[in-house]
């Protein structure tokens, strides 16, 4: 083949190329070891010496040709194959964004935080105890002994005789008294658990214990955390009073009432007309329950109190059916 012949075919040849893997088939069958235009450059030789030259000449300028060809090409396709590329990869910004809704955190946790963050801030540690406990620490402990009518006054869950599920978060102050000598100041929150349901009560709910012994702790201390407290967690002026009461495990025992949140003490629904809520039970340590941990009860003396905090909740937050907090229904909770 002549080299303008060679030229002709390969341009043929060049016109449907599309990708760069193409153009490399192309370029062997031109330029490769057996290619066309390598071929006819061996077969110059066997020319006569006259028509050789121009021959040569003729290839030469050809595979030239070829070969810018093949460049300006490889160019090209490299180019386009790179806008393609590009293209396919391109991410619209300005497409809307899929919406993820944000956790919240369930009311009652938050009442739970913001409760151990004030008290904590009053120099209480926080302590634990077991959810499954023994009918010693829940009761005989507490100066509540079997037969006694005040276990009438919890609806207990019993697991087996000896073993219930805590009926109050008092039994830790049990445990942390085995546990350290005096002076102790902590609080214990968690969950308690009683047979009973209600627009009032669940069988589980959640309480912060409080308890402090030392010596010389009296009641005027007991009133100013508590007063304390109750004013940071409601407000600084709600009313607060203390109420003669009764539980075994102090003396005296007191219930602590706040000024009615909702009609502010002038007798409303909530309240049964009184004016006051009652938000939690207290009192000073009683003798036996520390004589029975080995503390000396002329020495040591302290105070002790139990609040629910579903009931704070249900107040700070205006909600008036404690069994909407443990629906999970997404509508309540992220309110929150
Ligand atoms: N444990 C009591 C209850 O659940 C609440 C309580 C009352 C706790 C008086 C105390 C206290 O520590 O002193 O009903």
């Amino acid at each position: 083949m002549a080299g303008e012949n060679i030229r002709e075919s390969f341009l043929r040849e060049l016109a449907p190329v599309k990708t760069i893997v193409e153009l490399e088939q192309l370029r062997v069958r031109y330029l490769g070891r057996k290619g066309v235009l390598t071929s006819e450059l061996k077969r110059l030789g066997a020319l006569p010496p006259d028509e050789r030259r121009a021959a040569g000449a003729l290839l030469n300028e050809a595979k030239v040709f070829i070969e810018s060809e093949l460049a300006s090409c490889r160019q090209e396709l490299k180019e386009l194959e790179l806008r393609e590329k590009f293209a396919s990869e391109a991410i619209d910004v300005t497409l809307p964004g899929k919406y993820i809704p944000p956790g919240k955190t369930h009311p009652i946790t938050r009442v739970m935080k913001e409760a151990t963050d004030i008290f904590t801030a009053m120099g209480f540690s926080v302590e634990e105890g077991p959810e499954v406990e023994l009918d010693y620490y829940n009761f005989e402990a507490l100066n509540i002994p079997k037969e006694h009518p005040a276990r009438d006054m919890q609806d207990t869950f019993y697991v087996s005789p000896d073993i219930v599920l805590r009926t109050h978060t008092s039994p830790v102050q049990v445990r942390v008294m085995q546990r350290k000598k005096p002076p102790v100041r902590f609080i214990a929150p968690g969950k308690v658990y009683r047979c009973d349901t209600d627009v009032s009560h669940t069988p589980m709910f959640h309480q912060i214990e409080g308890f402090m012994v030392a010596e010389d702790v009296s009641f005027s201390h007991l009133k100013a955390v508590l007063e304390s407290f109750l004013h940071r967690i409601f407000s600084p002026d709600v009313p607060v009073r203390f109420r003669p009461s009764y539980f075994p495990f102090t003396e005296p025992s007191a219930e602590v009432d706040i000024g009615c949140i909702f009609c502010k003490g002038t007798g409303c629904r909530t309240c049964k007309g009184t004016g006051w809520i009652e938000i939690l039970g207290a009192g000073m340590v009683h003798p036996n329950v520390l004589r029975m941990v080995g503390y000396d009860e002329r020495r040591y003396s302290g105070f002790a109190f139990g609040i629910g905090m579903e009931r704070v909740a249900m107040l700070k937050y205006s909600i008036d059916d404690i069994r909407l907090f443990y629906e999970n229904d997404l509508r309540f909770l992220g309110q929150f």
